[in-house]
């Protein structure tokens, strides 16, 4: 029997899991508020945080698996993409237990995290994971990614972002009309009252497979600025319909890219991944191109859409399988591509 724990703490968000034999026994999420008041992750105080989390969480995750740490077959976590000094932490507590313990340590690509959450599921319950091939767009307040997955360590970028990313772009439009932080979820909300068709803005015109989100932030500035003068209090009176138009410009974006994708590969499997996977437009579109197209679709749990270990120890448990492991020397790395 085979327990594999994962630890993630690549941005704001410090988590830990524990698979037994590939099913999920616990998945246990600290998340960090101190954020807020500044807009966005301050990564000092993200590392802080992650040092003062970790080890209840991995504590939790093991007493709500109902194993000991001595029971742990292996340690998986984030290797990287990520801030490196949230990084440090999961990555040096990884290391710190699996020599105590004197088992493998299995290091995990963050990005193929997240297309893997796909693959994540508890005993008894439904499961109808994706088969290879299939594509995943990754959306997140760090990527928009088209991905061809071929295997759940082959995995190639055929379309990415030149600029911002999908949620950074919702994020900054969010923050212009006054609201909080992160803008995505507030969005998101305030769009179910809005008249998508209210407001157009402007759509990239790049080639292949990429994304570009700069413009769309440049275009909603420049908009909002030119009706303010007119209504000092626009946002106010049009907060619905602002949210519900700049949530479809980004769906359209998205989704045009992803279907090109389709039709040219001929790949009718298609999944979605990633932060921004939790919006209500982008999901309520999957379910439409599936209808529309033939498409089987993959749309995952909402808490297995932004970061969490449960991603971290099922990509961990397949390169467990392959006695996949790397050697502690092996250090984090903030970029990488897939
Ligand atoms: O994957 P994720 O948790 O981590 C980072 O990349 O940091 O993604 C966070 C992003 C943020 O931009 C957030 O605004 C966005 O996901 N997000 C959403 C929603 N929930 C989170 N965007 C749109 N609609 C949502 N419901």
């Amino acid at each position: 029997m085979a327990y594999i724990l994962g630890i993630e703490s690549s941005c704001d968000d410090t988590s830990a899991a524990v698979l037994q034999d590939g099913l999920l026994l616990s998945n246990i999420t600290a998340s960090q508020a101190v954020h807020e008041a500044y807009g966005g992750v301050v990564p000092e105080l993200a590392s802080r945080a992650h040092q003062q989390n970790i080890v209840p969480v991995v504590d939790q995750a093991l007493r709500q698996a109902g194993i000991e740490k001595d029971q742990l077959s292996a340690v998986a976590y984030t290797r990287g993409p990520g801030l490196m000094g949230s990084l440090l932490v999961g990555v040096s507590f990884a290391k710190g237990l699996a020599t105590s313990l004197n088992i493998p340590l299995v290091d995990v690509n963050h990005l193929h995290g997240h297309v893997l959450a796909h693959f994540i599921h508890t005993a008894g319950e439904d499961y109808n994971p994706p088969i290879y091939p299939f594509l995943c767009l990754l959306v997140s307040g760090g990527n928009s990614q088209i991905i061809l997955v071929k295997s759940y360590k082959d995995m190639q970028i055929i379309g990415q972002t030149i600029d911002d990313a999908a949620g950074e772009a919702i994020d900054k439009c969010s923050k212009v009309m006054g609201l909080g932080y992160p803008g995505g979820p507030i969005i998101d909300r305030l769009a179910r009252l809005g008249n998508p068709l209210a407001f157009h803005f402007s759509k990239p015109q790049i080639p292949g497979y990429d994304y570009s989100f700069s413009g769309l932030k440049t275009s909603f500035l420049y908009s909002l600025r030119d009706w303010i003068k007119d209504d000092p209090d626009f946002i106010q009176h049009h907060l619905n319909d602002l949210a519900a138009s700049l949530e479809k410009t980004v769906v359209d974006i998205l989704m045009k890219k992803l279907l090109q994708a389709s039709r040219d590969l001929k790949i009718k499997q298609v999944a979605v991944a990633g932060g921004v996977s939790a919006n209500n437009g982008l999901r309520n579109a999957f379910h439409e191109y599936a209808r529309r197209y033939g498409w089987k679709i993959f749309i995952p749990k909402f808490g297995y859409t932004t970061d969490n270990a449960a991603m971290i120890a099922i990509a961990g448990y397949y390169k467990y399988l392959e006695k996949d492991y790397c050697s502690i020397a092996a250090p984090a790395y903030s970029r990488i591509d897939m």
